[in-house]
């Protein structure tokens, strides 16, 4: 595995697989890799020729600077993993050389609508900094194909949007997000927990998953079932920002048969999202 860190050495460095006709897979990632990054790397390398990662911990897309500075950085153990999968090249540039103008002055991407709702209400800029920065890396890596969790639902289609709006022609893979056996969605953050807010923690997966049987059974009072829903994390010991049923596009709900539970809630100091798919019989 190259591990690189300018994006000249990138390009350079995968010249050759371009030449060579192999397909290019990208997965970026914030580091603090978990068995959900692992399985987007196994996929990139199932569905591509070449596997290339990059870990970069974006600062323009947190909200809180406390967020950003507790975020963990566990590079070696991080590089040892995508190398023992067999990554090809991990790209891990630092902050200058993503953002030479500094933090607030250079170009922005906003994809409008779809930044302004869920997740982008409740942390205003957030996703422009993911947009922005993930432009950036597709320009530098220039993959044929790019994979993500579906944990991170809306991001998963603010991407689409902005790869279909931009033609950049790059094949966007969402995968199932993978959970620990007591249904909570693997994610950096779940290590900030203390012993009881991890025993707490499922309670947002067993709230998604409970309105989605509902839904299942019948039931389409969507505003009572998410007030429901916030009230039983609220019981859980939570403090919920939002569930919402969405269409998978994350439009009303309407008619729609194939829909996606969002929701967002704080536990102590750590805020944890999560969504669960269904299709409507
Ligand atoms: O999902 C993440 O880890 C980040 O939002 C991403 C896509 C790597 C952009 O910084």
């Amino acid at each position: 595995m190259k591990h690189l860190v300018r994006y000249p050495e990138v390009r350079a460095a995968l010249e050759p697989h371009r030449k060579a006709g192999r397909r290019i897979a990208f997965v970026p990632t914030m580091g603090n890799l978990h068995a959900g990054h692992m399985a987007l790397v196994t996929r990139a390398r199932e569905l591509c020729d070449t596997v290339v990662v990059s870990i970069f911990v974006n600062p323009i897309q947190f909200d809180r600077a406390e967020d950003l500075a507790a975020y963990p950085r566990t590079l070696d153990a991080d590089a040892g993993r995508l190398e023992a999968a067999g990554v090809d090249v991990l790209y891990v540039p630092d902050e200058a050389e993503v953002y030479p103008r500094g933090r607030e002055q250079g170009t922005r991407v906003v994809v409008p609508g779809l930044s302004d709702i869920l997740e982008g209400a409740h942390r205003p800029g957030h996703f422009a900094g993911v947009a922005t920065v993930v432009c950036k890396l597709f320009n530098r890596v220039r993959p044929d194909l790019a994979v993500f969790g579906e944990k991170d639902w809306q991001q998963l289609r603010l991407i689409r949007r902005m790869v279909e709006d931009l033609d950049m022609g790059i094949e966007i893979v969402g995968l199932p997000t993978v959970r620990e056996p007591d249904g909570l969605a693997m994610s950096s953050r779940n290590g900030a927990f203390t012993a009881e807010e991890r025993a707490r923690a499922p309670a947002l997966h067993r709230a998604l998953d409970g309105l989605r049987q509902a839904l299942l059974a019948g039931r389409r009072d969507f505003d009572a079932l998410e007030t429901a829903a916030c009230a039983a994390l609220t019981a859980g010991g939570m403090h919920p920002e939002y569930v919402s049923v969405r269409s998978r596009g994350l439009g009303d709900p309407g008619g729609a048969r194939d829909l996606i539970v969002l929701g967002a809630a704080w536990l102590g100091r750590t805020r944890l999202i999560d969504s669960v798919p269904l299709r409507l019989p």
